[in-house]
C-alpha cells in the first residue's frame, strides 16, 4: 500500500496533557479514512499535526513519502493537503463564490480578495479561477447559490460550501473535521454523497466524524482514538464489533 499520509510514533503534549501518544497511522492512496473517538480523544489535534497547525512533541509526519513534520500550515496546504475546520470558517459578508475563491489561495485572511485583486498574476487567472470555483460549487450542488451571501446560507449548505473551498485547490488529500456535525438528516445525506463523490474522483479523504452510522456506511478504513491513543483500526465492520471500541466509545455518551 502506498501511504499518502503517514505518521510515525506521533506524540503531542500540552503541559501535562498527552493529547496524542505514539500514534502511527498509514492513510493509503484512494482511501476514505475515518477517525472516530470520544470528545477530547485527540482527533482534531491529530489533524493539526498533519496540517502544520501544531508541531508534534515527537514523532514524524510524512506526505507521499517525504517528511513534512514541523512545516508551516501554508506550506503543507501548498503541497495539496487541504482541510476544513470543526468550527466553520466562513466570510459571511462575501458571496458564496468569493468564499470558494478564497480556497484557491494559501492564506485565507479576511482581506484575502484585496490581496488577490492587487497581485500581478490575477488578471490572467481571474477567469480560470472563476470557472474552477463554479465547477467546485456544481460538484457540491450549490451552483445556484453562487451569488448569495455566505452568511445567509443554511448551516448544512455552508458546510458544503466549505467542501467546495477545499476542492478548488485540487487537493491530493482532504481532511474533514466533523463535516456533518450539527446538520439536519437531509443535509447529512447530501454531505455524505458529496464526500463519497470526492473519494470516487480519486481524492483521498480523511474524515473525523461523530456520526458512527455515517462512518460505517462510507469509510473504507476506520481508526479509533481514545485518550490520545489508537485503540482499534481496520475495516468498518471489524471496528464496530471490537469490544474495546464498544467499551471506550460506542457504549458511552458521545457528546
Ligand atoms: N491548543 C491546546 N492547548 C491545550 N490543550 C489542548 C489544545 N488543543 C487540544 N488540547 C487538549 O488535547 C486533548 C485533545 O483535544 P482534541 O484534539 O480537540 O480532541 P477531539 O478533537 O478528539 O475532541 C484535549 O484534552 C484538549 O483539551
Ligand atoms: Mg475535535
Amino acid at each position: 500500500m502506498t501511504a499518502v499520509l503517514e505518521t510515525d510514533h506521533l506524540s503531542l503534549q500540552f503541559g501535562g496533557v498527552n493529547a496524542l501518544s505514539d500514534v502511527s497511522m498509514q492513510i493509503g492512496e484512494g482511501s476514505l479514512y475515518a477517525i472516530i473517538g470520544p470528545n477530547g480523544a485527540g482527533k482534531t489535534s491529530f489533524f493539526n499535526c498533519l496540517t502544520g497547525y501544531y508541531r508534534p512533541t515527537s514523532g514524524a509526519v510524512r506526505f507521499q513519502g517525504s517528511e513534512v513534520t514541523g512545516l508551516d500550515a501554508a506550506k503543507v496546504a501548498g503541497l495539496g493537503v487541504r482541510r476544513t475546520f470543526q468550527n466553520i470558517r466562513v466570510f459571511p459578508k462575501m458571496s458564496v463564490l468569493e468564499n470558494v475563491l478564497a480556497g484557491g489561495h494559501l492564506r485565507a485572511t479576511s482581506n484575502l480578495l484585496s490581496i488577490v485583486v492587487a497581485s500581478p498574476g490575477f488578471r490572467r487567472t481571474e477567469r480560470q479561477l472563476h470557472e474552477e470555483a463554479m465547477s467546485s460549487l456544481e460538484f457540491v450542488g450549490l451552483a445556484d447559490q453562487w451569488n448569495n451571501l455566505a452568511g445567509d446560507l443554511p448551516y448544512g449548505m455552508r458546510k458544503r460550501m466549505e467542501l467546495a473551498r477545499v476542492l478548488i485547490a485540487d487537493p491530493v488529500v482532504v481532511l474533514l473535521d466533523e463535516p456533518a456535525a450539527g446538520v439536519s438528516s437531509v443535509e447529512r445525506e447530501e454531505l455524505s454523497r458529496v464526500i463519497q463523490r470526492i473519494h470516487d474522483r480519486g481524492t483521498c479523504v480523511v474524515m473525523i466524524e461523530h456520526d458512527v452510522d455515517l462512518v460505517m456506511e462510507i469509510a473504507t478504513q476506520v481508526t479509533v482514538l481514545d485518550n490520545g491513543r489508537i485503540i482499534a483500526s481496520g475495516l468498518p465492520q471489524d471496528v464496530r464489533t471490537n469490544p474495546d471500541v464498544i467499551r471506550a466509545y460506542m457504549g458511552r455518551d458521545r457528546k
